[in-house]
């Protein structure tokens, strides 16, 4: 990011004002379980899709893997008491499913407890559980017999919810069913950057359809066991045209809206598919059938029902654009926004082209009005539950000093903007009741492996040395006292 003072007249949120969140207000941080736990073939677990693809020559940078990641498998109790150090009030992981049903096949008890450990700790250090039951590591067995494109998976995901849940339900008041299912279906079935690694077009609808079946069966049984604090975390987009006066990117970010946000809002807050995204997709098959197909009778029922909390995962705006614009494109093309095209049913001619907001390390444009005018919208348009911020947080190229220090005030100044952005939505009658930080260790970054930096506290990955950097110890201050500064 550049100097605030050049770039904050474009951002939308007035960095001078003193704001107090409210006293409940839940201040938190995020990771995933195949982004930091390591101890990939231990205890009985088996191997997710994620161990297969990071091992595709060309699929992740340098080939790295989450074989160790931050060891967090060994070094639990530590990164507790490193969350109570920081004043978290909650912390938001994931379980990994091939460690609780290795292969999908019966209960692991060893996998289980692992995670029944990691609650009791939570709750010993005054930091609320909240589990994310899927962050992207199917087993591999289940994609061998068709992933999420086969609707069997989603069954599969019901029954591995419920083992976790008879032996958390009683401590965990937090139940995420699914982390940012875009990314799992489109860009694992239809863009290939992320595990499985497919790239087959119209199956990245298919897929999201059976990930929100799987949400729904466990909504419904979790339910029926009389659990709340129910719901799913979405990365959405705020898809704005990247010139207004022209209707061909206008047409192009109503697309994107379409099948980004609407794919996923439209089933669970309106019951049904929006018309526009059958009429964008129409003639486009999936193993010879229209993805419709796919979509059995009761399914939107099920997903449908209604839900506790939505957690929302905001990182960067994006400009839609409908014109060839080539020379204006980011130069990274692993995430899907930066590809000079979408490959995207109904979007295939769609970009991103650059607006001159400033970027992050992983070149995204930095737009935290962005995350103001979603939440309305969300309000508004859905009436969306409570919402939380499940995840939001940059990566940039930390320099880390001799004493291991690291004065992250990029960082520091992006989760400052982008608080300033949920409290303006929050003044505007929008229910946000947190915020999780992204992430609470630097980690496995999916795609670009350990090269890009997320955490609040920053790792050594030769000695597993944990030093928080300058944005933890801000934020640890702003968790205890719910203000920020001008
Ligand atoms: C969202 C994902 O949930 C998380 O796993 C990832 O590391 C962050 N985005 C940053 O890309």
């Amino acid at each position: 990011m550049t100097s605030p003072s050049a770039t904050v007249p474009a951002l939308g949120v007035d960095p001078t004002a003193s704001l107090e969140f409210p006293a409940d207000f839940l201040w938190g941080a995020a990771t995933a379980a195949y982004q930091i736990e390591g101890a990939a073939g231990e205890d009985g677990r088996t191997a997710s899709i994620w161990d297969t693809f990071s091992r595709v020559p060309g699929a992740v940078l340098d080939g790295d893997t989450g074989d160790v990641a931050c060891d967090h498998y060994h070094r639990m109790p530590a990164d507790v008491a490193l969350m109570k150090s920081l004043n978290l009030r909650a912390y938001r992981f994931s379980a990994a499913w091939p460690r609780v049903r290795p292969d999908a096949g019966p209960v692991n008890a060893a996998g289980v407890d692992f995670y029944s450990r990691l609650v009791d700790e939570l709750l010993g250090a005054d930091v609320t559980p909240w589990v994310t039951l899927y962050h992207w590591d199917l087993p591999q067995t289940l994609e061998d017999a068709g992933g999420w494109t086969n609707r069997d998976t989603a069954y599969r995901f019901a029954e591995y919810a419920l083992s976790l849940h008879d032996a958390l339900g009683d401590r965990v008041p937090y139940w995420t069913t699914l982390n940012e299912p875009w990314c799992s279906a489109f860009l694992g079935y239809t863009g290939g950057q992320h595990a499985p690694g497919r790239q087959e077009g119209v199956a990245g609808i298919v897929a999201a359809h059976h990930l929100m079946l799987g949400h729904g069966l466990v909504v419904d049984e979790l339910r029926k066991r009389g659990q709340d604090g129910l719901g799913i975390t979405l990365n959405l987009t705020v898809a704005d045209p990247f010139d207004p006066a022209e209707p061909r990117d206008v047409d192009a970010a109503r697309r994107i809206d379409s099948f980004w946000n609407g794919v996923f809002l439209d089933p669970i807050f309106k019951g049904r598919y929006r018309d526009e995204l059958y009429a964008d997709t129409e003639g486009t098959l999936f193993a010879g059938r229209p993805w419709h197909d796919a979509v059995k009778d009761g399914d939107l029922d099920l997903i449908g029902a209604p839900v506790d909390v939505l957690g929302v995962n905001y990182y960067h705006g994006d400009g839609a654009s409908g014109v060839p614009r080539e020379d204006l494109l980011g130069s990274r093309i692993v995430h899907a926004s930066r590809s000079t095209s979408t490959p995207f049913p109904g979007c295939e001619d769609v970009s991103f082209p650059r607006r001159g907001y400033p970027v992050t390390g992983m070149d995204w444009e930095v737009q935290p009005d962005g995350l103001t005018r979603l939440l309305v919208r969300l309000k508004e348009e859905y009436a969306v539950p409570p919402v939380y911020i499940t995840e939001n947080g940059a990566a940039y190229d930390d320099v880390v000093g001799p004493d291991g220090t690291v004065d992250d005030q990029d960082r520091l100044t992006f989760v400052d903007l982008h608080l300033r952005a949920v409290h303006a939505a929050m003044e505007q009658g929008v229910d946000v009741r947190g915020y999780f930080a992204w992430s609470l260790l630097d980690n496995y970054e999916w795609a670009y492996g350990y090269r890009q930096r997320f955490g609040i506290v920053h790792v050594d990955y030769d000695t597993q040395v944990r030093t928080p950097k300058a944005s933890a110890r801000w934020y640890a201050d702003v968790a205890a006292t719910g203000r920020l500064q001008p």
